[in-house]
């Protein structure tokens, strides 16, 4: 007899801290490797990827710190991202492509090409992104495992 699985199938969550750009990247290669071994679609592991990356870079340029959660459930994937930071005064205005705050510093390293957000949203099915100023900043991004 078939029977739905309602049931969280994975869980994860972990941190990233402010200005660690030695450990960028660290948690979306991982999410890819987990979701390569759970047997989820290669197109969806990459578009998870690159969302995941961007996120991960964010939270090492523009806040204080944060974290991703990332719950893989039968059909679908969310990942959460929070921090704690200076939060986006105009979210319209973040999401345009090439506009970005990195300072030169964090250009020089190759991150601030202001395409992280609109990234985010073109590679999830479902993107909402909250902000408080001066206490932070939260994106909810979802993935459909069904076509
Ligand atoms: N979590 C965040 N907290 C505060 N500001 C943010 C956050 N994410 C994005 N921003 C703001 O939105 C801008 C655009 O973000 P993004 O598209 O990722 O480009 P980039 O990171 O290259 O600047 C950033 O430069 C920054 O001003
Ligand atoms: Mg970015």
């Amino acid at each position: 007899m078939e029977r739905i699985e309602k049931e969280t199938t994975y869980q994860e969550t972990r941190k990233v801290e402010k200005g660690d750009f030695a450990a960028a990247g660290q948690i979306s290669a991982s999410y890819k490797n987990m979701l390569k071994r759970l047997g989820v679609d290669s197109k969806v592991v990459r578009r998870l990827a690159i969302a995941s990356y961007e996120a991960e870079i964010n939270l090492a340029i523009h806040t204080f710190g944060g974290s991703m959660t990332i719950t893989v459930y039968p059909d679908h994937i969310v990942l959460v991202v929070k921090d704690t930071g200076p939060g986006i005064a105009d979210i319209g205005l973040a999401m345009q492509e090439g506009y970005s705050t990195a300072s030169e510093q964090v250009r020089m390293l190759g991150f601030g090409a202001g395409m992280g957000l609109p990234n985010m949203k073109r590679c999830s099915d479902t993107f909402e992104i909250t902000s408080e100023l001066g206490i932070g900043t939260t994106i909810e991004m979802g993935f459909l495992l069904t076509p």
